[in-house]
């Protein structure tokens, strides 16, 4: 099969020397990455600016914002089996990019910030579409209700969520807790253990999911 796979944040540039952007890492998409070469499949990687490596094998392309990121992903879908969308794209950046440094004596800026393109909603609301959608879905509360409805407000075949706001996962760190939503079935808990060896049981069942349709 062929793997479609965002990791890392993005950033959204305030002006040439700052942007907005989150936590993000990249280990749980790189390890996701990671699963399916090492289960031999195909893997086109997309992913924000992060200090790790991606694994020998897959096919990296590297983005900065969430306007590079998605419009990598749309360039990239021919023939792909399966597009999980691990990374953690900015929802707003600011309305533009001052062309020079903002000075600090110039006073507090008045940034304008606008929504950012849902790569996941524009991939959900394409009509046809051979490849499995798989969102991820990082909440701090109501964490079965609101991946719930990302999973039918976005039209995905699955939804992988993590509640970042325990301490030691999610963000940064090497550990996990996910729980695989797929409609009409019951949440599936995989209780907290290295992303690596999660990223393989998520593996497992997309293949298997993919197979069946
Ligand atoms: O990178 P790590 O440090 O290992 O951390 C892993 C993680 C916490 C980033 C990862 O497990 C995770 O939860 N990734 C999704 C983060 C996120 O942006 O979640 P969200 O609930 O805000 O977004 C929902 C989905 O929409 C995600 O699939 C996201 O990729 C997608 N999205 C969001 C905004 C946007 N403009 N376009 C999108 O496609």
């Amino acid at each position: 099969m062929k793997f479609l796979i965002t990791a890392g944040p993005t950033r959204e540039p305030i002006d040439p020397v700052r942007f907005l952007s989150n936590r993000s890492s990249g280990k749980m998409g790189y390890a996701i990455a990671e699963a399916a070469l090492a289960d031999g499949h195909e893997v086109v990687l997309i992913s924000g600016p992060v200090c790790i490596s991606a694994p020998t094998g897959v096919e990296i392309v590297s983005v900065t914002t969430s306007d590079e990121m998605f419009d990598a992903v749309h360039s990239r879908l021919a023939d792909i089996d399966v597009a999980v969308l691990c990374a953690a794209v900015a929802d707003f950046k600011p309305s533009e990019c001052a062309p020079r440094k903002i000075k600090k004596h110039e006073g507090i800026p008045n940034i304008t910030l606008v929504p950012t393109r849902d790569i996941l909603g524009s991939l959900g609301a394409m009509s046809g579409k051979k490849f499995l959608l798989v969102g991820f879905a990082a909440e701090t509360n109501n964490v079965e209700e609101n991946a719930r409805k990302k999973l039918r407000e976005k039209h995905c075949d699955v939804v992988i969520a993590n509640d970042v706001s325990v301490p030691g996962q999610g963000f940064e760190s090497d550990e996990n807790e996910l729980t695989i939503f797929i409609p009409d079935q019951n949440g599936r808990v995989f209780p907290r253990a290295e992303k690596r060896e999660l990223a393989k049981s998520v593996i497992a069942i997309l293949t298997e999911l993919k197979k069946k349709r």
